[in-house]
């Protein structure tokens, strides 16, 4: 699937696009079905909240399971990336991100891109975040906040914040972020399961505390272009991969196909 030029205009000025009904009821379901037995698994890519029980992060879940092998792959989201990153791209970071009914805790402010930077020596912003609803996201769940231009910006500065959640993140000052919020505004993208949501990797986004009594899972592949590969192997390579093959495109149906 290829974007217009449109969209690519609306990225590149805003910063992200949805993408409504990206994926279809059949296909969300395909994608949900896997999500139970994933989740069960006592594994270590599988960071858990501050209560040690409800999943916060299932990360690297396409390295060994077939559907989301395929997902990763798949022509909605594989060629957007070529597009967008301008070539060959291989799975950086995979995460589900469960945000469960009641415990899913807050994403503290952050730009994607600074983490990968400082973390994994990942030279440029060729490598950008393509997410999937898989849950209805309202305003009651915990949508993501960005803060729309923001990308604009290049990395920010930011402080490791290792405290407040399970998992540690470089993180703004919130005087940067009422500055960006005064220049740019706020928005957080709402829609039912089966959204697209592309955003850049330097976009600075949060996400609130899920208090409601509804889940809100997303999907985000975070794919970097073959050129732009890590130089640094300080994270485990479930959290920050090191497999730099070019990734090959599935069939259109490959996660409905019988
Ligand atoms: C992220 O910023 O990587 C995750 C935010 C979220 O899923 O709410
Ligand atoms: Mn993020």
């Amino acid at each position: 699937m290829k974007l217009t030029n449109k969209q690519i205009q609306h990225f590149d000025e805003e910063g992200y696009i949805i993408i409504p009904e990206l994926f279809s009821a059949e296909e969300v379901e395909v994608l949900n079905a896997e999500i139970s037995d994933i989740f069960s698994q006592r594994r270590e890519e599988n960071v858990r909240e501050n209560d040690g029980d409800t999943v916060r992060t299932a990360f690297a879940t396409h390295t060994y399971n077939d559907v989301y092998r395929r997902f990763v792959r798949h022509p909605k989201i594989l060629e957007p990336a070529e597009q967008l990153l301008e070539g060959q791209v291989y799975v950086h970071q995979f995460k589900l991100n469960a945000k469960a009914a009641f415990n899913g805790d807050v994403w503290q402010w952050h730009q994607d891109f600074g983490i990968w930077h400082r973390d994994d020596e990942m030279p440029i912003p060729q490598a950008m975040n393509l997410a999937v609803y898989l849950d209805d996201v309202t305003e009651f769940n915990g949508p993501l906040y960005l803060l729309p231009r923001s990308h604009k910006h290049g990395v920010l500065d930011a402080g490791h914040d290792t405290t407040t959640t399970s998992y540690p993140l470089w993180t703004l000052d919130e005087e940067k972020i009422r500055e960006l919020a005064e220049q740019g505004g706020m928005v957080a993208p709402k829609g039912p399961a089966g959204t697209g949501f592309f955003f850049h990797s330097c976009l600075v986004h949060a996400s609130p505390p899920n208090i409601s009594p509804w889940d809100r899972l997303i999907v985000y592949v975070s794919y970097n272009n073959v050129k732009n590969y890590i130089r640094r192997f300080k994270r485990p390579g479930w959290i920050a991969h090191r497999d730099f093959t070019p990734l090959e495109l599935e069939p259109e149906d490959c996660l409905v196909r019988v």
